[in-house]
């Protein structure tokens, strides 16, 4: 007798479960969409370009420069004529546009990346970390600039360092 109450039992509380899963599965809201990924994203997109990194040399043809102690105004001069004809398109010194901001640039990065990053760029986004990463927060936007020789690039390099706070 005990076992069949027992088993009795057992049903009723077994279907009572099924009805109450039943009705949690008809009331259960759709699975909202959460924005955590894209917080990460955003977060992570901040990193490349701030990041302070002047060990780094960059690949391409230049390996090492002589920088002065003051700033050669003369060759900041030149670098500025030709920053404002070839960079200017895409960069300005103290805001983003579509590529980043240059003003502070020296301060993040050694002479030699920054020419290589003007003199090599498409070698440079694909295997140097630093161009790779800044390369990705600007959503693959391209750095397409006419062939710039050495020297306009290390004038560059000057007017930059003219810039730096
Ligand atoms: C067609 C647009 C365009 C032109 C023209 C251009 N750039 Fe860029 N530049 C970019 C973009 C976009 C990036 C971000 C990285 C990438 O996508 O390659 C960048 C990145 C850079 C960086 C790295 C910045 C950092 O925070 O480390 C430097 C340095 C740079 N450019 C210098 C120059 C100089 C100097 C010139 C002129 C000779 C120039 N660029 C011309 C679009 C351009």
């Amino acid at each position: 007798m005990k076992n069949v109450l027992f088993i009795a039992l057992a049903l009723l509380i077994f279907s009572c479960g099924d009805k109450a899963e039943k009705k949690k599965f008809e009331y259960s809201a759709p699975k909202a969409t959460t924005p955590v990924e894209t917080t990460t994203k955003t977060e992570a997109a901040i990193a490349y370009e701030t990041l302070v990194d002047l060990e780094n040399k960059g690949i391409g043809p230049i390996k090492s420069v002589e920088i002065g102690d003051t700033v050669d105004m003369d060759l900041a001069k030149k670098g500025e004529t030709f920053f404002n004809t070839t960079c200017v398109a895409c960069h300005k010194t103290d805001k983003k546009f579509i590529g980043p901001a240059l003003g502070d640039v020296t301060t993040k990065r050694s002479p030699e990346w920054i020419m290589n990053m003007v003199m090599n760029t498409a070698e440079m986004t694909k295997k140097d970390p630093l161009a790779k990463g800044i390369y990705e927060e600007y959503n693959k936007a391209v750095m397409i600039t006419a062939p710039v020789s050495e020297d306009n690039a290390r004038a560059i390099v000057e007017y930059l360092r003219s810039l730096e706070k």
